[in-house]
């Protein structure tokens, strides 16, 4: 795949019972009681800094390396391994307020944005950070967070695109140093007497590190299609989707076992044989909602033999091309998801993948793909090109589609998305409206991506609590809007509703369902798209183990939309 084809993938506490009245200064807790926390987490507590803070023009010295920063404003694996740094920036600002400190994405090397009089300011990025090495720490910030009301967050990678990893002068949870890893053929849930084989993922793990241990080991993990997205943290709990999800199951079908700590600060062990209701609730409730998962345990296939198909062209904004593409798509998509494709497509990509048929089988059943790509060819359409080829396994094909495909790091956006079930595959009529929808949202919102990631072939066993539209679709759409540093709050309010707005072509065709973690912040009815008919068991798991609102997020199950850590919210 040539650089030009890149896909940009993201394109694709209010604390109640304060048994102690001085717990009222919510952010201004005194030093000492910083410096006693401090030393229950063996000094591994510190203040929270904007990541361009090296740059700022100072009297004093300043700390840090502003050449890296700048040269990796937009870098994933830095913005991902930096405790103040967000993949989509504006939850590091507070979009109320104007509070931040961002450069010009376009133009990192330009410093106006943070020279005076403009100033360099903390916005959302949490007051400060506990750097994770044991259950301890997280049971002491909970201790802090329920004595002193101080907004409790986990920041794992900062990959979230609602902000439910930052916070306005709250204390972070940073599990990013939790990399353990380690395989066991033959794994029992504790409690538990049936064997399979597994891998247990420390918090911080990263898909990347992930894949690659899993290549060391001749076994496939199903994970997500970005390098830098955690393994364990808001991708699993919310769901998590990718490229052999149809087949091989979302992230939650696969999870065996959690270790967690619940907001009473007990460290809990949840799998099918104990703590269900919290092994439920972990397997599709969302992240940052019913405790701090430590580690996970996640099942280990066997490693597979991959047949891939890309078909593509140079122009992004030829309608009629695209609309010729996402036909074939359509009219196939059934028999496509039966046969065992996944993958994903763009306006002028497709790249399907499938780990169940032989080379030969593959080119039959991805014939209508085949064909429109070599018409293309013969049309001389600029840039068509078709691949069909085989890789030995998941993590090889990977390297080879990461090494092209690089999410869009460090700009604001707003993401909007849509579950698109079966249904609407079933007949000529309800395809070419489909496509009209699909059409009708990538004018509104270049950039949309189709994932063909729902578990479409995969029923799972009724024990997660995703919403159940998950396993009757086949596609899950997203489309963004975008901003820069200087955009007013007028500016990002019209960019959240234009890209509302946008999806609403696809929501007038379809239920309400939508992927949590890639969902639009002002989702409507936002519990049911979610959750669906799990949302009051989950509402009653949350009730249960936080019913003081410890961990509260943006659109979680039973939030409270009036407590100060969403002041930031426009
Ligand atoms: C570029 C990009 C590509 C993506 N690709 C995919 C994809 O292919 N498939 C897919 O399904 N999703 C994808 N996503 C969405 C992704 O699943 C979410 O952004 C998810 O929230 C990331 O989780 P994280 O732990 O890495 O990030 P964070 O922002 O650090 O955390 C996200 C949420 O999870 C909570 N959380 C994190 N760790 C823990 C923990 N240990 N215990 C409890 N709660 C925790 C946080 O509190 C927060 O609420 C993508 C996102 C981006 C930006
Ligand atoms: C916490 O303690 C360590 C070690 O003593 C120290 O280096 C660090 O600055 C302290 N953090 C804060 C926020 O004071
Ligand atoms: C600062 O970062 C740059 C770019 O990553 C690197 O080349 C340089 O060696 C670093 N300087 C110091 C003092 O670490
Ligand atoms: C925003 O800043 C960029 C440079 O970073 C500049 O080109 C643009 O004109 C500015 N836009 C507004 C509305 O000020
Ligand atoms: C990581 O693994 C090592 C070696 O097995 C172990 O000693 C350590 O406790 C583990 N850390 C965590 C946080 O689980
Ligand atoms: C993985 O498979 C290769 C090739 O079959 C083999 O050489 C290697 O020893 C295997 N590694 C492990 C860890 O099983
Ligand atoms: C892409 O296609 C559109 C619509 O046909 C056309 O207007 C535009 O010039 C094309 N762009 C390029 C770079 O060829
Ligand atoms: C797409 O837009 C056209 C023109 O505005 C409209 O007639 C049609 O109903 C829309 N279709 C869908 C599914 O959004
Ligand atoms: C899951 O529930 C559905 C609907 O209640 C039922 O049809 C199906 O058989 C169940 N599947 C399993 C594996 O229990
Ligand atoms: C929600 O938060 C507000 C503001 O902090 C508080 O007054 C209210 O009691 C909270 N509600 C619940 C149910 O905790």
């Amino acid at each position: 795949m040539s650089p030009q084809y890149a896909l940009l993938i993201s394109l694709l506490i209010p604390l109640t019972s304060a048994f102690n009245s001085q717990a009222r200064f919510t952010g201004i807790t005194g030093n000492s009681e910083y410096a006693a926390l401090n030393s229950s987490v063996g000094g591994r507590l510190f203040k929270g800094t904007p990541i361009v803070q090296p740059c700022v023009p100072s009297k004093n010295a300043r700390p840090g390396n502003c050449t890296e920063v700048l040269s990796e404003y937009v870098d994933e694996v830095f913005r991902t391994s930096t405790p103040g740094g967000y993949v989509v920036p504006q939850w590091e600002t507070c979009q109320t307020t104007g509070a931040q400190c961002l450069l010009d994405y376009t133009d990192p090397f330009n410093l106006d944005p943070v020279t005076p009089p403009r100033q360099c300011r903390l916005g959302s990025i949490p007051s400060h950070f506990i750097d994770v090495r044991s259950e301890s720490d997280v049971q002491a910030a909970l201790q802090f967070s329920k004595r002193f009301q101080v907004p409790l967050v986990i920041k794992n990678t900062g990959h979230d695109y609602k902000g439910r990893s930052s916070a306005p002068h709250s204390l972070a949870l940073w599990t990013h140093n939790l990399q353990n890893i380690s395989y066991d053929p033959a794994f029992i849930p504790e409690g538990c007497s049936t064997a399979s084989a597994s891998v247990t993922l420390g918090a911080g793990v990263q898909w990347k590190d992930a894949y690659a241990f899993a290549e060391s080991n001749n076994i496939t993990l199903v994970g997500g299609s970005d390098r830098t997205v955690g393994a364990v943290g808001g991708w699993l709990q919310g769901g998590g989707h990718g490229m052999l999800s149809n087949t091989m199951g979302l992230g939650v079908d696969r999870a065996l076992q959690f270790k967690v700590v619940t907001p009473d600060g007990q460290y809990r062990v949840a799998n099918a044989c104990q703590n269900q209701d919290l092994f439920f609730a972990l397997r599709g409730g969302g992240g940052g909602t019913f405790g701090v998962v430590m580690e996970s345990t996640v099942l280990a296939s066997p490693q597979i033999t991959l047949q891939v198909v890309m078909v593509a062209f140079a122009n992004a904004t030829d309608i009629a091309l695209t609309r010729e593409l996402w036909q074939t798509m359509t009219a196939n998509g059934l028999q496509w998801a039966e046969d065992g494709w996944g993958g994903l497509a763009t306006a002028n990509v497709a790249i399907y993948i499938n780990p169940k048929l032989s080379a030969e089988e593959a080119t039959e059943s991805m014939s209508p793909l085949i064909d429109l790509g070599k018409r293309l060819q013969s049309d001389q359409v600029e840039g068509a090109q078709v691949i069909t080829t085989q890789f030995e396994s998941w993590g090889t094909f990977f390297d080879w589609f990461a090494a092209d495909n690089v999410a869009i790091t460090g700009v604001s956006l707003a993401i909007v998305s849509r579950l698109i079930p079966k249904a609407n595959f079933a007949t000529a009529e309800s395809q070419a409206e489909l496509v009209d929808g699909l059409i009708n949202t990538s004018i509104a919102t270049p950039r949309v991506i189709i994932l063909i990631t729902a578990p479409s072939s995969y029923p799972g066993d009724n024990t997660t609590s995703v919403t159940e539209a998950w396993r009757s679709s086949l596609y899950h759409v997203t489309a963004v809007t975008t901003w820069n540093w200087n955009a007013t709050m007028e500016d990002k309010k019209e960019a959240y509703a234009q890209a509302s707005a946008s999806i609403d072509n696809l929501r007038r065709i379809t239920p309400d369902a939508a992927y949590q973690n890639e969902a639009d912040v002002y989702e409507p009815n936002h519990e049911v798209s979610f959750w669906g008919s799990n949302y009051e068991r989950l509402l009653e798991i949350k009730n249960k183990y936080d019913p003081g609102h410890i961990l509260d997020c943006w659109n979680c199950v039973g939030w409270n939309r009036s407590a100060p850590q969403f002041s930031c919210y426009l």
